[in-house]
């Protein structure tokens, strides 16, 4: 494995960028830009000069510094981006599972799990180009952090693949969803109904697939324990803009209520009611510690129809809203208002888009990637501040958007509503 500093790094970066800028300014050609491209001596097809080594240079060091850099989960995910794809028969073949944590020799790695030793050489080769695993010597592989992260941890290969199962293809056939009708707002005409060549919303289709819904819930719960989803995100800001101690949260789409177990946490003073589809609600019963249960009741609801418990405090919206197009994340926000006393809030804690030029556009490709997949499952989206104002406003001109915070490690802001009724 490499062994450089980041310092050494960083002098091997600024020494070749250096080189290839006295270059191009000795034989007058202008540095790169994104809007004019490559100046002609560093295009894939010029001849070899000193100003093109050193371009290649600069890329292998700048990609193996971003790779280092790079959270060993996150090192995963860039591999979904590449169609090679090897880390998905690697979980699928129970490679990550059954990898030694010592390391292997491809041969024994093949004959443990019955398996072509070409094909195991193969994958492993491949994903040790994204350091998922390292080939330390000809033949034999170690773990690098992102595949010992990949053996260790189920949550984490169930999310890996739902992503290459459920998002990847999905994604790859919105065009088509796009073709048929550009501006559908029905989550019933994405492009992960095509590709499961069904008639029926995600939510609904998995309803009778119980394996691939396990396996989203899994990877949902496994997504929850990532420092960037963490419920300390939601609840530090509690309670929300009220000074009142005895708060009365119904946690709308509570799913097992996990949010709500953290918000008792942190205020043991709050009531949570938590609805969700009848099946959830009975798991999320089934499973809760009985410390809570003084506490947290659950109630089979339907966010869709009329809001049945009156006159709460917050209504919370957490990872609701950005899995429905404007048409039906209204409806959901409208069926609370014959609940709302003036006053009430409605908190809802999803991705805000940051607005143009407001954060990196790494930070802003994150929450825009997100956007893509929410297109690919249901024509959803993720929102700018903006835009949530604006549904917030189409849904009824008594709300006012009153706060968005948005904590500084967190993927989640916390957008924060008051009913003005
Ligand atoms: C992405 S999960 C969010 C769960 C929870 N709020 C959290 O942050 O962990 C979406 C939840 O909405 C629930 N859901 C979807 N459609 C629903 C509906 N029509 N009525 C009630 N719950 C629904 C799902 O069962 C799931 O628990």
């Amino acid at each position: 494995m490499e062994t450089l500093t980041l310092k050494e790094r960083a002098a091997h970066i600024s020494e070749a960028a250096n080189r290839l800028s006295d270059e191009l300014a000795r034989t007058g050609f202008p540095e790169p830009s994104f809007e004019l491209g490559l100046p002609p001596p560093l295009s894939n097809d010029a001849p070899e000069t000193p100003a093109l080594r050193s371009k290649l240079e600069l890329l292998q060091m700048v990609d193996e510094l971003r790779s280092l850099l790079t959270d060993p989960t996150l090192q995963l995910t860039s591999q979904m981006r590449n169609p090679a794809l090897s880390v998905h028969p690697i979980i699928r073949l129970g490679i990550a599972e059954n990898f030694p944590p010592e390391g292997t020799t491809v041969q024994d790695l093949a004959s443990k799990l019955h398996l072509p030793e070409s094909l195991v050489g193969r994958l492993l080769s491949h994903s040790a180009t994204y350091h998922i695993y390292h080939e330390s010597s000809p033949g034999y592989f170690v773990h690098t952090a992102a595949s010992r992260a990949l053996s260790e941890n189920d949550g984490m290969r169930q999310y890996h693949m739902v992503g290459l199962e459920e998002t990847l293809p999905a994604t790859c056939k919105t065009a088509s969803a796009l073709v048929q009708d550009p501006l559908s707002e029905e989550p019933e005409s994405c492009g992960w109904s095509i590709q499961n060549d069904t008639e029926l919303s995600l939510f609904k289709a998995l309803a009778n697939m119980p394996d691939r819904a396990n396996t989203f819930a899994e990877a949902m719960r496994w997504q929850s324990t990532l420092p960037g989803f963490s419920h300390h995100h939601l609840t530090e800001v509690f309670p929300w803009g009220s000074s009142e101690q005895q708060l009365t949260v119904v946690d709308v789409g509570g799913g097992v209520g996990q949010v709500s177990q953290a918000l008792l946490d942190h205020s043991p003073d709050v009531k949570c009611i938590v609805q969700d589809y009848p099946e959830v609600v009975s798991r999320g019963q089934d499973s809760l510690p009985a410390k809570y249960k003084p506490r947290i009741t659950f109630q089979s609801h339907d966010f869709f129809k009329e809001q049945p418990i009156k006159g709460a405090d917050i209504y919370l919206l957490r990872m609701i809203l950005h899995d429905w197009s404007d048409k039906y994340a209204i409806k959901i926000i409208q069926a609370l208002v014959p609940a709302l006393k003036p006053g009430a809030k409605v908190v809802i804690n999803d991705r805000v888009i940051p607005a143009w030029h407001q954060a990196h556009y790494l930070v802003e490709r994150e929450a825009r990637d997100s956007d893509m997949y929410m297109l690919a499952f249901q024509n959803a989206r993720e929102r700018t501040a903006q835009e949530w104002s604006a549904l917030l406003k189409r849904a009824d001109g008594r709300f006012q958007l009153t706060r968005v915070h948005q904590p500084p490690r967190s993927v989640l802001a916390v957008v924060e509503v008051t009913w003005d009724g």
